[in-house]
């Protein structure tokens, strides 16, 4: 299947590990030009080099904090200046930590809607009227399968990334008219340092050895295993493409089924 990618801009938001860099690869694989950020200089310059010489293409970075709105809009402004647009952009951000709801804090709270809420913002007011310029555009939020059903102990991410949806079905009423797909992909349990975390959070709590919690999720899936980073960014990579130009305003998830409702 020809995906209609190739040369594309893709931007690809907190992206040197997980889910981000998995999704920023795929894109390579597709021949787009890919822009990455995270805020460890060291990893994303490592694996941005990775990823040109394996898939020989263009591949802009810069290290910051997402959560940082003037950061976001000199790097939007950066990737445009290099690459002359931004195609398609993909909004990411570390997950908030595993708590209960009194055990959250303020601060807690307001971490967690800068950087799963407030980040997507950012990006979207920036990359936007790039989109619009050319009628043509993908946004794309990473966000989790919490949007659709609540995770014990995550109650942090289970409130705020909703929020995420709300705006996304917004933006895609807003911009359909100007040729800008925008859609929300949430990951069910998949294979990065972001689960080893959970475990271990679940683990230092109940006593119980992380494997125990690996298993777990992976047996909640009808699949019967925990999702691999590829697959999920295959689904964010189709989403993007011309393959999928009559899909906006949606939440798909990527979780081996493990989602219980209709
Ligand atoms: N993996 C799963 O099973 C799963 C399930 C549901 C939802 N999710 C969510 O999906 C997202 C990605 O998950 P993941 O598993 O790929 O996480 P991960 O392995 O922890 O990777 C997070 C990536 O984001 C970067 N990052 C974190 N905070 C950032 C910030 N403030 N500014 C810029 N970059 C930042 C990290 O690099 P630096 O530390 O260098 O900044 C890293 O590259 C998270 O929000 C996670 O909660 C994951």
């Amino acid at each position: 299947m020809d995906l209609g990618l190739r040369n594309r801009v893709a931007l690809v938001a907190a992206s040197s590990q997980g889910l981000g860099l998995a999704t920023a690869e795929a894109f390579a694989a597709e021949s787009c030009r890919v822009a990455m950020c995270a805020r460890n200089q060291q990893a994303l310059a490592a694996n941005a080099e990775r990823i040109r010489k394996q898939h020989k293409v263009e591949v802009f970075t810069d290290a910051f904090d997402v959560t940082d709105a003037g950061a976001v809009q000199r790097f939007v402004a950066a990737v445009a200046q290099k690459f002359g647009t931004v195609d398609i952009c993909v909004t990411n951000a570390g997950g908030p930590p595993a708590k209960g709801f009194l055990a959250a804090s303020l601060e807690d709270w307001q971490k967690a809607i800068n950087a799963n809420f407030l980040s997507t913002v950012y990006f979207a007011r920036e990359v936007i009227p790039h989109m619009q310029r050319q009628h043509w555009g993908r946004i794309i939020t990473i966000t989790s399968i919490t949007t659709k059903q609540p995770v014990t102990d995550l109650v942090l991410s289970n409130a705020v990334r909703t929020a995420v949806v709300g705006l996304v079905k917004s933006l895609a009423n807003e911009f359909g008219k100007d040729g800008i797909l925008v859609n929300n992909v949430g990951p069910g349990f998949t294979a990065t340092d972001r689960l080893k975390e959970l475990a271990k959070a679940r683990s230092a709590s109940s006593g119980k050895a992380e494997q125990e919690f690996l298993d777990a999720w992976a047996a909640d899936a009808p699949l019967k295993r925990l999702g691999d980073p590829k697959e999920f960014a295959d689904t964010v990579v189709w989403l993007a493409s011309e393959r999928a130009s009559y899909v906006t305003g949606q939440t798909v998830l990527v979780d081996g089924g493990m989602y219980k409702g209709l």
